[in-house]
């Protein structure tokens, strides 16, 4: 007799994104569905991880992270946001968000506690949320057309959907700004009433800002963090996986006051132990790299941006400019089609060309939701984009 997986991860089945890869490859597809960059960061970044295997920097950490690296977190805190962070006491460096992501929610979540995720999301929240024993409490963003006939969508929050979510079982919320796979910033408007809610309720307030310095046409993101009455609820969570295109590296970090980060190093020094010395000191290069370098990026993937959103317009694709990140979600109504994952199966195996289908970051009740788009990557070498680009032409046809 096999064994059966323990109760509390059962439920969780495989993605559908194992399906679209193994799909991708069998047609050899241009892959637009992975979040990460088919190109390195910057090569004194490199320099300064292999000159730390070299001068013997290669055995355990301290849990929470080298003084170099937090040193360098607070810093970077200060320069962007103004924020004064005590390095000891307020930082943590983690495997990459998503083990950040793990330790919040297991150092802060009891069993039962009720945690609000807005939607489409990140896959790891809810599968974390449950791990830990809470509950999570689903609230859409919904596509709002800004026009009647106009592709232009803006991905929007009810907000007495978000109202009636607070509750007295409520211990915390996610709020990924910007936000993959939408591309939108939270306004200052929508952050204001989240940290109103936040402070009228008492709960914990998390931030997942991976997504913090790919921001376009001068649109800035803000940190909830600083709003007036955060500091003390507010768990902010980012890495270098986006901003620096090294997410094998494995390093992120969490910023939180000194109770919220003893309670989520309790389970971080359980899960992890400590990130990987030589990439902790690689990391601390990279958050003192100059301004040129982060406006760069963000010009970069602008570019990028714009060359996706042409290609997929010409191909017959609704398209609307995402502000941040480094994905479209491209509306699919005007192909005729009206099933993302029949489609994402399509143009993987018939056009060559690999999308996610975004109804998999819905919970079952709200899929639908997403149901009418398609989630394309353009974080790849120009090469890459037109080698999609002359693909999905063949979509016209
Ligand atoms: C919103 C969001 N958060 C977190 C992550 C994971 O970040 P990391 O590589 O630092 O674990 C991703 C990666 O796709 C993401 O899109």
């Amino acid at each position: 007799m096999p064994f059966s997986p323990a109760l509390r991860v059962a439920g969780f089945g495989t993605s559908i994104f194992t399906e679209i890869t193994q799909l991708a490859a069998l047609h050899n597809a241009v892959d637009l569905s992975t979040g990460f960059p088919d190109h390195d960061g910057p090569e004194l970044v490199k320099d300064a991880a292999i000159d730390a295997i070299r001068a013997g920097k290669n055995q355990y950490a301290l849990s929470h992270g080298t003084i170099d690296l937090r040193r360098a977190i607070a810093d970077h805190a200060r320069r962007f946001y103004r924020q004064e962070v005590n390095l000891d006491t307020e930082v943590t460096v983690t495997n990459g968000a998503a083990e950040a992501l793990h330790s919040v929610m297991d150092g802060l979540v009891n069993p039962g506690d009720e945690v609000i995720v807005l939607e489409p999301y990140y896959e790891v929240y809810a599968p974390n949320v449950i791990m830990a024993g809470g509950v999570p409490r689903f609230v859409p963003l919904r596509p709002t057309r800004l026009t009647t006939q106009g592709a232009s969508i803006e991905w929007t929050i009810d907000p007495d959907e978000l109202t009636a979510a607070f509750n007295d079982r409520t211990r915390a919320i996610i709020v990924n700004t910007p936000h993959n796979p939408t591309g939108k910033i939270f306004t200052a408007g929508e952050l204001e009433a989240i940290a109103a809610l936040c402070q009228k309720w008492n709960v914990i307030a998390i931030t997942d800002e991976v997504y913090e310095h790919i921001t376009f046409d001068g649109a800035r993101h803000t940190r909830l963090a600083t709003l007036p009455g955060m500091t003390e609820r507010a768990v902010t969570i980012s890495s270098m996986s986006k901003t620096f295109s090294f997410t094998g590296w494995r390093i992120g970090w969490i910023i939180a006051p000194p109770d919220l980060t003893a309670a989520v190093r309790l389970a971080h020094q359980f899960v992890l132990d400590c990130s990987a010395t030589p990439m902790q000191h690689g990391a601390a290069s990279a958050l003192f790299l100059d301004d040129d370098y982060f406006s760069g990026l963000a010009a970069d993937y602008q570019l990028k941006r714009d060359h996706l959103a042409a290609s997929l317009r010409d191909a017959g694709f609704a398209v609307s400019l995402p502000s941040a990140g480094f994905f479209i979600m491209a509306g699919i109504e005007p192909l005729g089609w009206n099933d993302d994952v029949a489609m994402c199966k399509h143009l993987a195996a018939e056009i060559g060309v690999a999308a996610i289908p975004p109804s998999a970051f819905y919970s079952e009740a709200n899929k639908r939701l997403g149901k009418a788009f398609i989630r394309f990557a353009f974080c790849k070498t120009m090469e890459t984009l037109q080698a999609a680009r002359a693909r999905l032409v063949k979509l016209r046809r």
